[in-house]
């Protein structure tokens, strides 16, 4: 039988495909669920950065700046405490999904701080889980904030959590960056392990019936795949680090050519929430 053997952040995968962080993981059933599929490891879903403080004063600053009240900018994101209420329940989940299954385990934080991250790593490390990826989102809407300043901010968190961790740390980015190859680079230079390509984000939308705006949560068509193809293919051999697609691979055909671009390891979510069961998930169109 053909060998189909990945090695992905020094974790021996039986083959490339894993699931991506979703609500599928959120439930350990629905861990299971996922290692009965043949997923070859698993990455849990996200614990957001401000869900490491319960005071609501000190929700995350990416939600606020540049926004004119926190009202006003919380409605353009999905709700954060969906999945987990709060750092011991993530904690908690990591321990019993490591019990559930004997595929790797990679827990998922998501924010733009090193704040609450660098302690809360080492508590994830504790917990067992066999890698961490690091979802970095900010949004820069500050007219004077150049983009060294904002990629330096992404730098300086990789670094402050992957200095203080055993296990292997990837990076979660999104696509849109002038010079990705470059910070791409630096983000391996900082520590980072593993890259994962690309993060696709909430899209607010505008409903004309209740005149409000409101997360817009599309899943994926093959055809997203293209964009993160490109870039693979791109730092493949340029960049010392694992790389993980994630966005629009849905069929056999999308992860080969992951795998021909340069993928370690290609994660699915979309595809799996189309065919599975999905609790606790905001309704996709
Ligand atoms: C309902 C839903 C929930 C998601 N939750 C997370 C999350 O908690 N953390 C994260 O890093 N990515 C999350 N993602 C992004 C996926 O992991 C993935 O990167 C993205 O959907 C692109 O891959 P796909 O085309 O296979 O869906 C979520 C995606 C969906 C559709």
């Amino acid at each position: 039988m053909t060998n189909l053997q990945s090695t992905y952040l020094g974790l021996t995968l039986k083959h490339p495909l894993i699931a991506g962080a979703s609500p599928l993981s959120h439930e350990i059933g629905g861990i299971r669920q996922l290692e009965d599929g043949g997923a070859a490891a698993i990455v849990l879903a996200s614990l957001f950065e401000e869900q490491l403080s319960h005071e609501a004063a000190a929700l995350d600053h990416f939600l606020t700046q540049g926004a004119e009240s926190y009202q006003e900018a919380v409605t353009y994101f999905p709700e954060p405490d969906s999945f987990f209420s709060g750092p011991d329940e993530y904690l908690d989940h990591i321990r019993k999904a490591k019990a559930a299954v004997g595929v790797p385990v990679i827990a998922s934080l998501n924010g733009a701080s090193a704040g609450g991250w660098v302690t809360f790593a080492q508590s994830i490390e504790e917990a067992g889980a066999d890698a961490l990826e690091l979802n970095i989102y900010y949004l820069p809407t500050d007219p004077m904030m150049t983009s060294q300043v904002v990629e330096q901010m992404y730098v300086d968190v990789v670094a402050a959590v992957a200095g203080r961790v055993g296990i292997p740390v990837a990076v979660k980015i999104g696509s849109q960056f002038s010079a990705p190859v470059n910070l791409a680079k630096r983000l391996v230079d900082a520590g980072a392990r593993g890259l994962v390509l690309f993060n696709r984000f909430y899209q607010p939308d505008i409903d004309l019936e209740e005149l409000e705006v409101k997360p817009h949560l599309v899943l994926s068509t093959s055809y997203d795949s293209r964009l993160l193809l490109r870039w693979i293919a791109l730092m493949y051999g340029r960049i010392q680090a694992d790389l993980a697609a994630t966005g629009g691979v849905h069929t056999v055909e999308d992860a080969l050519k992951m795998v021909m671009a340069g993928a370690s390891a290609v994660q699915m979510a979309s595809a799996l929430l189309r065919q599975g069961r999905v609790n606790r998930c905001p309704r996709p169109r």
